[in-house]
């Protein structure tokens, strides 16, 4: 059988057709191709090809879906004419990048990963596409699952960080939320929005952090690390997936038969659509695998590409490509099926409108939402570092503000905010006088967020002369990072580095307070500070909640979803490598490490501060020795031992130390929280199934091999403070 034949599931005969039959039988093959084609409506963009004017082709059947395009009048009116005006009135599919809020911005998702609440996951897709489908759309471009572990890579400001069990949780959850998962209707009710798990796969892990670049990774780790998000999605019921801008070793991710074909559609039984990245199957052409748009349009329809984005190498190449025999009209049929499933399954045959017309409930800017968004946002900061000069003191009279990005709306919103609107956004400054209505605050801008004019360096100084302690405000504008944004040296741009050295040299103590979309490069100016504290891009209440932080409304409870490395030369630095047959020692020459710098990162994954003492103690399991189909109960003690509420979170790792293939180090296998009064304890407790611990064996097939396991607990992966216990796999 070729290996594309699945591609078009096998059909029984029913006694009535559906009225997707119908269609079908109904539909030319300019209006099958139609369904297949997607194009940019205009409104914003996020390609490098241009809308043109949709309504004719719309008109004529040769458009199915559109992306750019949001509000309820603007939708309503282009689906009036794929409704009213087309031969068929076929209902258009309507899909936007609504990848952290929509018109409410919520933090970016690398912020929201270090929440580590799947509910709060959740709860933020399902606010971003009620307020989506307020608008009109049915259909975004998320979840983001791409494990990243480059920082140079500026669309790890999209994903949930290096670790596939967290990415899983992530997808899950996203998909649930964005998916109506507790609605009434699910899917199709108007609250709900298709959800599209991108980008497959490996798009994380381009060579040397360029975007879009190649990437050459181990079957081993697409099977152990890129892949299980994308599984987990697919089995949370996600509509759909894109395939990603790079290639595999040498095969273009929109093209790849093996991945898209064989273990998606094939090995998961996907059956959803498959929607192309933008202009993505002309970029084959580039890629160097078609030599025109026919054979690119046909390599992506036998790859299982359901609908093309942007290129037009669909509507171009697929009439001459089933002309000339390279796919059949039943390839086109079954894809065209696909998308007509997930318009009749989002309800958009039966209440085109729907989504753009329900009232009070799911309009924008509603109070609880913005609430939402501040605790969000909360949840999201991590303190990285605290001499004790954090929650700033209540008798505070005077703050010095410093940086340029105290005080700028649209610079917190972050890079994927296309309906997010800057003029409601609070700035630090904002958030900080809302929050200390006593206090004088004193700003000054230093210099700007790049650039080379230190002319305000004196001014910043000078402002400073008299103040007890500085915020400083440093990072990053929101578009240098997302997409088409790699910095080869994500530090500190401009003329900050100047600015920051200028301050700490009047010897203040110095809360640095970072903006940006990737862990930056700051060792020294971490050193130099008392307090550190990573605020990412955090959406509309990012001033109020940088403000909760510091002042201790809020006692924080963010952690790192990604390890901050020392310098960009440590990348790639994750900490679920392998150990080398050389450890690091420093004694000793000949082994794993760095002349220049140690090899442990800034910030370890699972880091931040508090302003309370949580301990842990007393890791245990109720099993020493298990079986592959045990369940394993592991719990740890936590107490608070220091004088505020506090909430840990607990992270669960495992090792299996000796194995046919060698293991990370660490592998996590679960997260916990504990909250707790001063004074009190609590347990942490995991459950933890067996076959968890298994790994891909030879044949890829998962495999518990018998001996000893370890178990790790700890606030952090710093292994100095990991608990550990021993168990043991018998054999079945
Ligand atoms: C390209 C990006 O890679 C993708 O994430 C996005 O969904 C599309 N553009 C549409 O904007």
């Amino acid at each position: 059988m070729p290996e594309h034949q699945f591609l078009v599931p096998r059909r029984v005969r029913a006694a009535t057709m559906t009225r997707i039959d119908k269609l079908i039988a109904a539909m030319t093959l300019e209006e099958k191709i139609g369904q297949l084609n997607m194009v940019a409506a205009g409104l914003t963009v996020t390609g490098p090809v241009l809308a043109a004017d949709v309504t004719k082709d719309i008109r004529a059947g040769r458009i199915g879906s559109l992306l750019n395009v949001w509000g309820a009048p603007e939708v309503h009116a282009l689906q009036k004419i794929a409704r009213e005006e087309t031969r068929l009135g076929i209902p258009l599919l309507i899909a936007n990048d609504v990848l952290h809020g929509h018109r409410t911005i919520f933090p970016i998702p690398l912020g929201e990963a270090a929440a580590f609440d799947p509910f709060l996951w959740q709860r933020s897709a399902a606010e971003a596409a009620a307020e989506a489908a307020a608008d009109g759309v049915a259909m975004t471009f998320a979840p983001m699952i791409d494990i990243a572990r480059d920082p140079r890579w500026g669309r790890i400001a999209e994903s949930p960080g290096e670790d596939p069990w967290v990415g899983a949780r992530f997808a899950e959850a996203k998909v649930r939320g964005f998916q109506g998962a507790g609605l009434h209707e699910g899917l199709a009710d108007v609250k709900a929005l298709a959800a599209t798990a991108k980008h497959f796969c490996a798009y994380g892990a381009p060579l040397a952090g360029l975007d879009y670049a190649s990437t050459d990774v181990s079957e081993r780790l697409l099977r152990e690390v890129y892949l299980p998000p994308f599984a987990a999605a697919v089995a949370a019921g996600c509509a759909a997936i894109m395939p990603a801008f790079n290639d595999v070793a040498g095969i273009p991710m929109t093209v790849h038969i093996p991945l898209l074909g064989n273990w998606l559609r094939r090995d998961l039984g996907f059956a959803g659509v498959i929607v192309s990245d933008y202009n993505a199957i002309a970029e084959l052409l580039r890629h160097g695998v078609a030599g025109d748009l026919v054979e690119a349009a046909a390599a992506a329809l036998l790859a299982g590409v359901d609908i093309d984005m942007m290129s037009g190498a669909y509507k171009e190449g697929l009439p001459v490509a089933l002309a000339r025999g390279l796919v059949s009209v039943e390839l086109v049929d079954a894809a065209v099926r696909r998308v007509l499933t997930l318009k009749e399954r989002l309800g958009l045959f039966d209440k085109p409108f729907g989504r753009g017309s329900m009232s009070g409930a799911a309009a924008p800017g509603r109070a609880e939402r913005r609430a939402f968004a501040r605790e969000l946002a909360c949840r999201a900061i991590v303190v990285l570092k605290n001499d004790r000069i954090l929650p700033l003191s209540p008798n505070l009279r005077h703050i010095t503000l410093i940086g340029p990005l105290a005080d700028v709306p649209a610079e917190m919103l972050g890079p994927w905010a296309m309906a997010g609107n800057a003029d409601v956004a609070v700035t630090i400054r904002e958030g900080l006088a809302a929050a200390l209505p006593k206090a004088t605050i004193e700003f000054a801008l230093g210099v700007g967020i790049t650039g080379t004019d230190v002319s305000g360096i004196a001014v910043a100084r000078e402002c400073c002369r008299d103040a007890e302690l500085v915020v400083l405000c440093l990072g990053e504008a929101a578009n240098m990072s997302g997409e088409a944004a790699s910095r080869a040296n994500p530090g500190l741009p401009g003329a900050q580095v100047m600015l920051a050295d200028a301050i700490f040299d009047l010897g203040k103590p110095v809360a640095l307070v970072l903006c940006s979309g990737r862990p930056l490069m700051i060792a020294a100016a971490a050193e130099k500070a008392s307090a550190v504290v990573a605020a990412w891009f955090l959406g509309v209440e990012a001033g109020h909640a940088v403000a909760d932080v510091l002042t201790g409304k809020f006692n924080p409870t963010g952690r790192l979803p990604v390890t901050w490395p020392r310098d960009i030369g440590q990348v790639p630095i994750f900490f679920s490598m392998r150990q080398p047959g050389r450890p690091a020692a420093p004694d000793d020459h000949y082994t794993s490490k760095y002349l220049d710098m140690p090899v442990e990162p800034l910030f370890y994954f699972g880091h931040g501060r508090s302003y309370g003492r949580l301990a842990l103690s007393n890791l245990r399991a109720d099993k020493s020795d298990f079986k592959s189909g045990d369940q394993l109960t592991i719990e740890v003690d936590v107490s608070n031992e220091g004088p505020v509420f506090g909430e840990e979170t607990v992270f669960l790792f495992a090792r299996d130390p000796v194995a046919s293939v060698a293991r990370p180090l660490l592998e996590l296998k679960g997260v916990g929280k504990s909250a707790l009064r001063p004074g009190e304890g609590g347990t942490v407790r995991f459950d933890l199934a067996a076959h968890e611990l298994s790994f891909p064996g030879s044949d890829w097939k998962p495999v518990l091999e018998p001996g000893e396991f370890l178990l790790f607990a700890g606030t952090s992966a710093d292994p100095k403070q990991l608990l550990s216990i021993k168990l043991r796999a018998l054999p079945d």
